[in-house]
């Protein structure tokens, strides 16, 4: 036989087990993983209406490469296939540094999964060491820049009090618990994710109440992530709205689109600690936690229906 056949048997030999191979296929076996990911903001990320508004106005504003980085986490194309897909995982080997979607894929190697460990299956599978690290989360969910575009969940997350513990908790074990619907701030049950990471304390001083908000979780800031994009406020009846989520502004003016901003504003809660904040206010004043999913400004600015944003919803609330 000639070399080059050899080459080329060798080639399929070597592929055949390979998660390239089998991509169209996943659903087939895995369809618990498929359905959960289908129903999940993730199998979003490249369709969703208010990432292509925000695309376009990206690439109008800042121009193509930095619209290209967008597409490196929302639209990583990985094989054939567009948008986050299983491969986006399950064959991230490495990456060139933790931020900004740089994520190293070998289609041509085995499934990287969490056992590395597959009776019958049609794939090669190796433990991911990688794969398996929050460091695979954190090289997508770290972005920088351009203009208002800045997340670091994961820097946060690394300098975060869980890592003190002996087994420090991380991003899979607390947004993996229903599986592939990695739940977050957009998916149903928001509010219930919200109230299991922080508490409200009132304490009635005279005619002032101390108004506390503790931030439970030790993994990261509350909120977290593209809280630029979202609601979060202390309401106190009768003061002006408190926000925990991230404020935009572009020369001190408030402004709603993260492409228009030249700084942001901080309002979250470092992990494990706690704000307050004092009033004057009458005995039974009202206080509530309110959180809405997408940021009305924004979608009005973009011209997107106003009912993307989600309801408002009290989170918490209490009466002192
Ligand atoms: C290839 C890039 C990429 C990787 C790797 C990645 N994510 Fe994401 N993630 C995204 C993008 C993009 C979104 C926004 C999707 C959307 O809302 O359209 C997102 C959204 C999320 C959300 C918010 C969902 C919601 O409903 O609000 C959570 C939670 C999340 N990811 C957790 C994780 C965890 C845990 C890991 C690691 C096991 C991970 N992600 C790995 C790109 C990635
Ligand atoms: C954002 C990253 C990410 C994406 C996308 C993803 N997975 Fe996973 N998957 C993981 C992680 C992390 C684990 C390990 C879960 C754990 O340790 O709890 C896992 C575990 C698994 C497992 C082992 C059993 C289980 O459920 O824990 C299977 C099977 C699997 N994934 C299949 C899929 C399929 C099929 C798709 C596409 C529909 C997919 N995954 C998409 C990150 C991902
Ligand atoms: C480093 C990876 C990364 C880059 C680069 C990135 N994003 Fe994202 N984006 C994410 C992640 C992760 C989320 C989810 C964050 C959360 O839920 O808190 C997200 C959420 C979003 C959302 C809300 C969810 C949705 O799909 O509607 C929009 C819109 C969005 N990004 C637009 C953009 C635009 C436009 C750019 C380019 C300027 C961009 N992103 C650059 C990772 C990235
Ligand atoms: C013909 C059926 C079949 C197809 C197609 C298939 N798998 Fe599997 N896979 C299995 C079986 C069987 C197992 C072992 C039992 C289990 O974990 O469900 C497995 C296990 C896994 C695991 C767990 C590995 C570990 O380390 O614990 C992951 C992750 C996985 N598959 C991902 C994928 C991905 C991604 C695809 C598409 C590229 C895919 N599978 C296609 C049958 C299949
Ligand atoms: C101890 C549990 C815990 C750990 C560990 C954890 N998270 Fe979270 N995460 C939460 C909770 C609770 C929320 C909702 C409150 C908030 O935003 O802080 C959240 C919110 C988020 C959001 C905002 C979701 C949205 O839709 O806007 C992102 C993004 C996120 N986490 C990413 C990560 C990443 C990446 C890691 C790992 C580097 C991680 N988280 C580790 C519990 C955790």
């Amino acid at each position: 036989m000639s070399l080059l056949l050899w080459l080329a048997l060798g080639l399929v030999a070597c592929q055949s087990g390979s998660i390239g191979a089998h991509q169209a296929d996943c659903a087939q076996c895995h369809n618990q993983q498929a359905e959960d990911f289908a129903a999940s903001q993730l199998s979003q990320s490249a369709t969703s209406p208010l990432f292509v508004a925000l695309l376009a106005e990206t690439e109008a504003v800042h121009g193509e490469t930095s619209a290209a980085l967008c597409e490196s986490c929302h639209a990583p194309t990985v094989g054939h296939e567009e948008g986050l897909s299983c491969a986006s995982c399950h064959a991230a080997v490495g990456n060139r540094v933790a931020e900004n979607g740089e994520l190293v894929h070998n289609l041509s190697g085995p499934v990287r999964g969490p056992t590395g460990s597959a009776p019958g299956a049609p794939h090669d599978t190796l433990a991911g060491v990688f794969a398996n690290s929050s460091e695979l989360c954190g090289t997508c969910h770290d972005v920088a820049g351009p203009a208002g575009f800045e997340e670091s969940p994961y820097a946060h997350w690394l300098e975060a009090p869980t890592q003190q513990s002996p087994a420090p908790q991380g991003c899979a074990d607390c947004h993996m618990q229903q599986g592939h619907r990695f739940e977050g701030l957009w998916s149903t049950g928001a509010d219930q994710l919200l109230a299991s990471a922080m508490r409200l304390e009132l304490a009635r001083e005279g005619g002032e109440l101390v108004v506390t908000v503790h931030n439970d979780n030790p993994g990261h800031r509350l909120p977290d992530g593209a809280s630029y994009l979202r609601r979060l406020s202390v309401n106190i009846d009768g003061q002006a709205t408190i926000w925990l989520s991230t404020r935009l502004q572009r020369e001190g003016s408030q402004v709603y689109s993260p492409n228009l901003a030249d700084a942001q504003i901080q309002g979250s809660i470092p992990p494990l600690e706690s704000r307050t904040w004092t009033v004057t206010s009458p005995e039974q004043t009202r206080v509530c936690v309110v959180f809405q999913a997408i940021e009305p400004g924004l979608l009005q600015h973009l011209g997107l229906a106003p009912e993307l944003a989600g309801p408002e919803v009290e989170v918490l609330c209490e009466s002192g």
